[in-house]
């Protein structure tokens, strides 16, 4: 239960808006930074390692000193040709925290060590975890049911308690996190941090189309599919969208279509199905407005100050 040197006293509010696929710019990562929560984006959304360079060099043009830090996530796995040039870009640029997906590798780790950065590492089992934590990283993202993109089938209870039981570095909770009282929720339960996505997506600042934005304001959780169909790892993705691009719906639910072995697909094809078939979490239901990153986080830090006095409120009404 601790926050390393590199964020402790850092940050406004104890978040980090989460590396989203084709939706995080440099536009959302600044305003994230300079509202005082972590800002992230993914290096793939830059097609070439060169135009990751020049966003990272905008970055860090556009971050003032009382900017939190950001962090940019790396796919570690076989189907990412671009890995070692990109671990050298951060390397070369020191940045400041790496959250790797799919792979925890020591040899990535020892790299970001190398300059004094993070890496926080995403799981969705205890398994995935206890390999993570073995490799020396600094944090653990638990990625739980019901979360945007690659969601994990744990319930948040079940995968931070286990976590937990072995792991006492920074803990993150991802998955369906929108309010203030869920931020503080998520320490309740043992983590250290919100990782909150698709909350991000619906923002004035993020690359996210208009009408990808207008379909999260009028989606519910009931209309998020978790499916292997679209790029060969389950993934959370919009009905709405889903019917639009083609798919049939009822043979996606059947589960002898569906392929829970295939491996990554190269990355230009998931970029093609990932633009054409939008993902978002359950937590859908609780968006309603399209506010800039600055107005999320101040209505965020309000919820949060009121969630801190109703949890002193419940203590006085259940005295020891
Ligand atoms: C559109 C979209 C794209 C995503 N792309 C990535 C990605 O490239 N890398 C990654 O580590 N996580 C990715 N995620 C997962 C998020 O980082 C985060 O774990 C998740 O959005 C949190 O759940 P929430 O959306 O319910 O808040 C993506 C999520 C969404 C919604």
């Amino acid at each position: 239960m601790s926050l390393p040197a590199l964020l402790d006293q850092r940050l406004r509010l104890p978040v980090v808006a989460a590396p989203m696929f084709l939706v995080s710019n440099p536009q959302l990562v600044l305003a994230c930074c300079q509202s005082g929560i972590v800002g992230s984006f993914p290096a793939l959304n830059q097609r070439e390692s060169s135009g990751f360079k020049a966003w990272l060099e905008e970055i860090e043009a556009g971050l003032t000193p009382d900017s939190a830090p950001y962090a940019v996530n790396l796919i570690v796995h076989g189907s990412n040709p671009r890995l070692q040039a990109d671990l050298a870009i951060c390397v070369e640029h020191k940045v400041p925290v790496v959250i790797t997906s799919l792979g925890a590798v020591k040899e990535v780790v020892d790299a970001v060590h190398s300059y004094g950065g993070l890496v926080f590492h995403d799981v969705t089992t205890r398994r995935h975890a206890e390999k993570a934590a073995e490799a020396g990283v600094d944090g653990l993202i638990a990625v739980a049911a019901g979360a945007g993109g690659h969601a994990g089938t744990w319930s948040p209870f079940a995968l931070v308690a286990e976590i937990r039981q072995f792991f006492d570095k920074t803990l993150l909770l991802s998955g369906c996190l929108n309010h203030g009282h869920e931020i503080l929720a998520a320490q309740l339960l043992g983590a250290d941090l919100a990782y909150m996505g698709t909350r991000f997506i619906a923002t004035r600042e993020s690359a996210a189309d208009t009408d990808y934005k207008q379909m999260i304001l009028g989606a519910r959780a009931a209309d998020i599919v978790h499916t292997p169909a679209v790029s060969g790892v389950p993934a959370s993705f919009m009905r709405q969208s889903l019917e639009k691009a083609g798919y049939d719906l009822q043979r996606l639910q059947d589960k002898g279509d569906v392929n829970y072995g295939e491996k990554l697909k190269p990355i230009s094809d998931e970029a093609k199905a990932w633009k054409t078939v939008w993902s978002a979490g359950q937590g859908v239901g609780g968006i309603d407005d399209l506010p800039s990153v600055a107005e999320l986080v101040a209505r965020l830090d309000a919820e949060y100050r009121a969630a801190q006095g109703h949890s002193a409120q419940l203590v006085q009404r259940w005295p020891r």
